[in-house]
């Protein structure tokens, strides 16, 4: 069934556990994806990265995501993840998500609280929720000079614009980690004290184990992971074609189904989400 981000978040964060968000490019991704959840009894974020329009498309995607999600029979949130602009989310809005994310990191502050809280207003006349962030989550590899989110900015930057979910940079970075991240919990448990909202990990990728628990447990209840699913599902395929050099393309295809499903599976074990739905 289809639902909006603070339904599915709600009981997340009174249970402490977390909700993945998976970003999804192609069907096989999507099957997948869903498969796990349903097997597994677990809620399930399908989200799509205005990034990732070139080789996924928002507006093909968009049927895609929504139909798969109102055919399951546990709770999925359609989320634009990291959009650029007031505009991109007012078009996922139109296009049927239940939830957009207006990302104004890179914003000065009061500049990034006037456009999350532009987009918020708008996507609340539409019933459709917003995720917005605060400080810089970077991209590994690449030597950025990361901004933790401030416990004081937090609290103004939420009640100002009014936004359900909030991501967080603690440490975290997008992509695989070339070192191991160190991730603030401390300053985690303190955001998440001053703010009684849903808070969100990006870069779940190459998260250990341990600081997913931390993170579980310190409030993160919506992790973002898109790196480990490529990774995944490119690893069986290359397995295959040593395997079997002539493999056809609807094997291939399913292939890419049960990667996509076990690396989702996966993710739903460790963020402790499963048997959540009857
Ligand atoms: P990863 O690619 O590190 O899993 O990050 C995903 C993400 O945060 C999408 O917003």
């Amino acid at each position: 069934m289809l639902v909006t981000l603070s339904e599915i978040l709600r009981d997340a964060n009174e249970r402490h556990y977390a909700v993945g968000a998976f970003n999804c490019l192609s069907l096989e991704n999507v099957m997948g994806a869903l498969e796990a959840a349903e097997e597994l009894r677990s809620p399930i974020i399908l989200q799509l990265a205005e990034v990732q329009f070139p080789e996924a498309p928002m507006e093909l995607m968009a049927p895609l995501y929504l139909e798969a999600a109102r055919r399951s029979s546990v709770p999925v949130c359609v989320h634009l993840d990291h959009g650029q602009s007031v505009e991109t989310c007012v078009r996922a809005i139109r296009l049927g998500f239940t939830s957009v994310m207006f990302d104004g990191a890179a914003l000065p502050f009061e500049e990034n609280v006037a456009a999350s809280g532009l987009v918020t207003r708008i996507a609340k006349a539409a019933g459709v929720d917003v995720e917005a962030e605060l400080g810089k989550v970077g991209n590994s590899g690449v030597d950025t000079a990361d901004v933790f989110t401030d416990v004081d900015e937090s609290v103004r930057f939420v009640q100002q614009t009014g936004i359900d979910a909030l991501a967080v940079a603690i440490g975290n970075l997008h992509g695989h980690y070339v070192h191991t991240p160190q991730l603030n919990i401390a300053r985690l448990i303190e955001i998440h004290e001053a703010n009684r909202l849903p808070l969100v990990l990006h870069g779940g990728s190459g998260t250990s184990e341990a600081d997913f628990k931390a993170c579980i447990r310190g409030g993160i209840c919506k992790i973002n992971v898109a790196t480990a699913i490529q990774r995944g599902i490119m690893k069986r395929i290359t397995e295959r074609l040593a395997q079997k050099p002539d493999e056809d393309y609807i094997s291939l295809k399913q292939v890419m189904i049960d990667a996509s499903r076990e690396v989702v599976a996966d993710h739903i074990r460790l963020f402790e989400s499963n048997r959540r739905v009857q």
